[in-house]
């Protein structure tokens, strides 16, 4: 492990011998780990859409300056793709760029579920859904770790809310915790191996999770086998020697010689083991070693991941409503685009994510050069910082639609309005922006509207008076240019909802608990999220998790579905475009539960596969259902439980839009009986599956005829000691069963009991 010796005994020595190795524990400032024992300081810097590497003053809320990076789709944008592997793609882009800019370890993904739209970091995480969630991260981590740059994966966990985030507790029962907050991230390190975890601020059920034990040692590493270094959130550790020993292994940023000092202290006390000390030296050791440069790293093409950047925005554009094929626009057309969005768009939020881009696609420069100069008037509608009038705006604007074939307004949030640090409160586009919608659409012949936010936004009381609606999200830096691509229908586009969109606010399902109250949360909504909940309360919604539309057609044809052993799946379903262009189309498989003895969503997305067709072609593809897709969380039993029955397998163009079902049979867990001891009472013996048998038959064996006729009459007589402990029971007078008999069977029974490995706590 490392080379630190043993704990020796004078405060003189404990402070020779682990001075050093504790000093290595806090970072040595804002976003440096220090130098020392052999292990090389290593440079932490966020993420996770872009790098944000600072020269001069430094700060994690994004207020000072950092260098040139390719700003990508935040998550908000990219998880609407539905496309791992493009995910893996700008995590590659993001790696190199990262160690061009001797970045060691980029803090992301940021995986924490959507539980409320109003949540000030929506626009930086990937979905309510932890499948959805789970998959994009693993490929996230995948492509930015095969560079050689590490990850962070943040923020662990049950971070939801920025609201007193450094303070408030999540009450969150074990059901939904393992069912939709922790998933996302098991997924991750089991299967993308991230070279660090980050710990959140807020508690868990009263604990800090930069202090929790339980979900930094019991679960991260022993359960799910992570072998990676914890890292606080900045400035996240209350006690350094509490956060220690739970697991966390370096303090970030630095905090002088407090750290240190704090552990040093607790090891001369003998309150710390010097173990646990060696133990997360030698996880940073570990990971300068995963991180170390390799010499070969190649300048970074910013054009090249420019164009990355502008393919994943585009992918990630949603097209909500597009009344009589408004979109795309043709050639030729008179378009009037409005909204000061257009030439000072709004494509990331505002926080420890800012990434300073490397230049930014306008979107009217953009549709200009695609339509002609001529073809294009501009009106800016409203202003974000100028106290001009408002009515003179919206009469320029007003006059720009009228001479229009086609208006396209773009409307959004700010920066201010979202961001970290703080969540929102309503779901309001600002007024000024609803105003221009609504001038507009009086006098325009078709109104388009595109949308720029992070996190959700109301689409009433407008929605109905316009054509078309474009969610563009947030879409990083070539904003403009895939906005573009998508209006005049270079790129057809194909993302999906990855958050509901709600009717009202009041709707939706943690409202009346979010954001908490006296540094307290509950989750009383439990594994009713997002779509789980609206599908379930048959609760209706503006656009449902999964919508989106194309300017194709496709159709689904020979949808299968069939187990492939006692808790899994494999679906097959052949998708054609049957429309006149190029198209992707999302094949989304809902799972919807056997009978249950507990309260399960209406459905759940099972398993997912994003598929690019020309007109005319047709792919099939095939689906695996893993038994996770069937199971829930038994949190009785605290292991993971498929029900034996019949279950539902949806395909569905999105969570409310199930097109066909086939029902699947499933054999499932089988509850195996418990090990037997002689508290047990008589009838559980008797009735224990395996040991009830041979029980009696050796008891009959053992009796003459006439006793077997008297317990054959007297059948109910056992009744009467059914309650009964088996110990007392068996030396009465005409039982007598010899304690080496009861042994042997005890291990019978504890020999049945363990568990087969289909219904260990990891499926
Ligand atoms: C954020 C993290 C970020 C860190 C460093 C914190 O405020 O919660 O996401 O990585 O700052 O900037």
């Amino acid at each position: 492990m490392t080379d630190i010796q043993a704990q020796p005994g004078t405060a003189d020595e404990i402070d020779e011998t682990f001075a050093e190795p504790a000093a290595l524990l806090s970072g040595q400032d804002f976003w440096s780990t220090r130098e020392g024992h052999g292990i090389r300081s290593m440079v932490l810097t966020d993420g996770p859409h872009g790098v944000r590497r600072q020269n001069a003053d430094a700060d994690h809320l994004g207020l000072n300056q950092s260098v040139p990076a390719t700003c990508f789709p935040p998550g908000a944008g990219i998880a609407s793709s539905w496309d791992p592997s493009l995910m893996r793609e700008v995590g590659e882009a993001l790696g190199r760029e990262a160690r061009a800019l001797g970045v060691d370890v980029l803090l992301g993904p940021a995986i924490n579920i959507k539980r409320s739209p109003l949540g000030g970091r929506t626009f930086e995480y990937l979905s309510e859904d932890p499948r959805l969630t789970g998959a994009l991260a693993v490929e996230y981590v995948r492509g930015v770790q095969s560079t050689g740059v590490g990850t962070s994966v943040k923020h662990f966990a049950v971070n939801n809310q920025e609201t007193d985030r450094m303070r408030v507790s999540a009450e969150v029962d074990a059901r939904t915790l393992r069912e939709i907050y922790l998933p996302a991230f098991e997924r991750v390190v089991i299967e993308a191996s991230p070279t660090s975890v980050m710990s959140a601020y807020n508690a868990i059920n009263g604990v800090f999770s930069s202090e929790n034990h339980w979900l930094l040692t019991e679960l991260l590493r022993e359960e799910w086998g992570f072998d990676g270094l914890v890292v606080s959130d900045w400035g996240a550790i209350k006690d350094r020697v509490d956060a220690l020993v739970a697991g966390l292994d370096l303090e970030m940023p630095g905090s002088g010689d407090a750290g240190t000092e704090a552990i040093l202290q607790a090891v001369r006390d003998g309150r710390l083991d010097t173990s646990v000390v060696e133990a997360s030296v030698a996880r940073l050791r570990m990971l300068a070693e995963r991180t170390a440069p390799s010499g070969d790293a190649t300048g970074v093409d910013f054009d090249a991941h420019h164009a990355l950047a502008r393919r994943a925005a585009a992918a990630s554009i949603v097209l909500l409503r597009n009344e009589d094929e408004t979109l795309p626009l043709r050639a030729g057309q008179r378009v009037a685009v409005v909204g000061e969005l257009a030439v000072a768009p709004q494509y990331q939020g505002g926080g420890s994510s800012h990434v300073n881009p490397t230049k930014v696609d306008l979107p009217l420069d953009e549709l200009r050069a695609a339509l002609g100069e001529d073809r294009v008037v501009y009106a800016a509608g409203y202003s974000r910082t100028s106290a001009e009038d408002s009515e003179v705006l919206l009469a320029e604007a007003r006059a720009a639609a009228a001479s229009a074939d086609v208006t396209v307004v773009f409307v959004g949030l700010y920066e201010e309005d979202q961001s970290e640090g703080f969540d929102r409160e309503h779901l309001d586009l600002p007024a000024s922006h609803v105003a221009l919608i609504e001038a507009v659409a009086d006098v325009a012949r078709k109104t388009v509207v595109v949308l720029s936010n992070g996190g959700v936004v109301t689409l009433e009381p407008w929605h109905d008076r316009v054509d078309a609606i474009v969610e563009g999200w947030a879409l990083g830096q070539a904003v403009g240019s895939a906005l573009a691509d998508v209006l005049t229908g270079a790129v057809n586009p194909s993302g999906r909802l990855a958050e509901t969109i709600p009717l009202a606010l009041a709707d939706s399902p943690a409202f009346l608990n979010f954001p908490g109250e006296q540094e307290v949360v509950r989750y009383g909504e439990g594994v009713f999220v997002g779509y789980r909940y609206y599908t379930s309360a048959d609760r209706a919604v503006r656009y449902p998790f999964g919508h989106g539309l194309s300017y194709t057609t496709f159709r689904v044809e020979g949808f299968e579905v069939e187990a492939d052993g006692p808790d899994s799946a494999v679906a097959r379903v052949t998708v054609r475009n049957t429309g006149a262009v190029p198209g992707a189309e999302i094949v989304q498989l809902y799972v919807a539960p056997a009978p249950s003895a507990v309260r399960r969503p209406a459905r759940e997305l099972g398993a997912f596969a994003k598929v690019t067709l020309e007109p005319g072609e047709a792919t099939t593809v095939s689906l695996a259902l893993e038994r996770r897709a069937f199971a829930h969380w038994d949190a009785r039993g605290a292991r993971w439980w498929v029900d034996p029955g019949v279950y539902r397998v949806e395909l569905g163009r999105s969570a409310t839009d199930i097109v066909a079902v086939r029902e699947l049979s499933l054999v499932g867990d089988v509850e195996r009986p418990a090990a037997l001891s002689l508290e047990s009472t008589v009838k559980e013996w008797f009735g224990h599956a395996i040991v009830g048998p041979v029980l009696m038959q050796s008891m009959m064996a053992n009796a003459t005829a006439e006793q077997q006729a008297a317990a054959e009459a007297n059948a109910n007589a056992l009744k009467m000691v059914d309650s009964m402990p088996m110990g007392q029971f068996a030396r009465f007078p005409g039982v007598e069963i010899p304690e080496e008999a009861l042994e042997q069977l005890i291990a019978l029974s504890v020999s049945a009991a363990v568990p087969e490995p289909a219904a260990e706590g990891t499926a």
